[in-house]
């Protein structure tokens, strides 16, 4: 009974034994760290803390809430505050260093105690405030950049033109041009002569009838050297005024027709006779230039100053018929060039 007695003895003093040093183990945990001299030190923590980025930045949230571990510390772990300002990082469950950093660094990272080891029952973990979701900002719609849309141009309604007012030219000429045409023309020089045919008139008002004119006198004497040869030379036709010729040329035109007197007369204004120039002598027949005088005339008019103006072979020039009457006062020079030419006015000028 004694050994007994001693036995159980012996395993209640163990018990104390270990109890006593269980409990005095928790007492010196519980209040914090010790340090060398046996003090806690809560500065030296953050200081450890703050030298671990790998703690302090890397663990994410979800995993810093610590798994329950038995014996732990009821003391709850610190964890992510939920900010007022949540931000895309915060709901990362990123860690800070704390304080102005966490500001810093958007609330992003905050401060986070690894919890110790500890030999008291870890109580239930207070749920932790689970970071919330943060609302993504919702993308302020860009405004679409206005284009003001380009005003579709209206349809004009285009204004009937309106026929311009042909003014009244009056009356054609036998030309085929209004008679009023004949009033603004203008006389054709070229090289210094006075160049009168289908294309190119004189005005209406143009001439007239100078006894004392260079041509007049180149006529008489003329006349005088067919009479010394033997030959007369009577003016048949001499100077025609513009409203004359224009009646000669109707005359013709409804005896033979438009076609036959456009190859022998000349529409008004069209006419060399109306220049005072010009003139018929001898006699207007179409074999004159074969009988002696009509040959005497075409050999010796220039030395009077004159040419025969429509030669025969020239009509496609001169736009008339062969006539061996119609004689056209250059001055004796000019005229003994184109003579010799051989060429009809229209050529020798260069103007056809
Ligand atoms: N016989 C000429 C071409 C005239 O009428 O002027
Ligand atoms: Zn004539």
């Amino acid at each position: 009974m004694k050994r007994k007695s001693a036995k159980v003895l012996m395993v209640c003093v163990l018990l104390v034994a270990v109890l006593s040093l269980f409990v005095g183990w928790r007492i010196s945990d519980s209040t914090g760290d010790v340090t060398a001299d046996g003090t806690f030190d809560p500065v030296n923590i953050q200081e450890e803390e703050a030298t671990h980025p790998s703690q302090s930045i890397s663990t994410p949230l979800a995993t810093a809430t610590p798994e329950p571990t038995p014996g732990a510390s009821p003391t709850p772990p610190v964890t992510a505050q939920p900010t007022a300002d949540p931000t895309p990082q915060a709901s990362q469950g990123g860690i800070s260093l704390g304080g102005q950093r966490e500001e810093e660094n958007g609330g992003g990272e905050k401060p986070i105690s690894t919890p110790r080891p500890t030999a008291k029952p870890t109580p239930k973990p207070t749920p932790k405030p689970t970071a919330r979701p943060t609302p993504k900002p919702a993308p302020k719609p860009t405004p679409k950049p206005t284009t003001k849309p380009t005003p579709k141009p209206k349809p004009t309604s285009r204004p009937t033109p309106k026929p311009t007012p042909t003014p009244d030219a009056g009356p054609l000429s036998p030309s085929g041009k209004p008679y009023s045409y004949y009033d603004t023309v203008k006389p054709t020089y070229v090289g210094g002569v006075l160049i009168v045919n289908k294309n190119h008139a004189l005005p209406r008002s143009y001439g007239g009838y100078n006894s004392a004119s260079a041509a007049v006198s180149a006529l008489n004497r003329l006349q005088a050297g067919a009479k010394n040869a033997g030959f007369s030379m009577p003016l048949l036709s001499g100077y025609r005024s513009f409203d004359y010729q224009d009646k000669l040329y109707r005359k013709y035109a409804a005896e033979d027709g438009v076609a036959a007197a456009n190859t022998y007369s000349a529409w008004p204004g069209h006419s060399e006779h109306q220049t005072g120039l010009a003139f018929d002598v001898g006699s207007i027949s179409n074999n004159y230039g074969s009988t002696r005088a009509g040959k005497w005339l075409a050999a010796h008019a220039h030395e009077y100053g004159f040419i025969i103006r429509y030669p025969k072979g020239k009509e496609h020039i001169t736009g008339y018929q062969y006539e061996p009457w119609h004689v056209r006062y250059l001055g004796v020079d000019l005229a003994t060039k184109v003579y010799k030419s051989g060429l009809c006015l229209e050529e020798y000028l260069g103007c056809h």
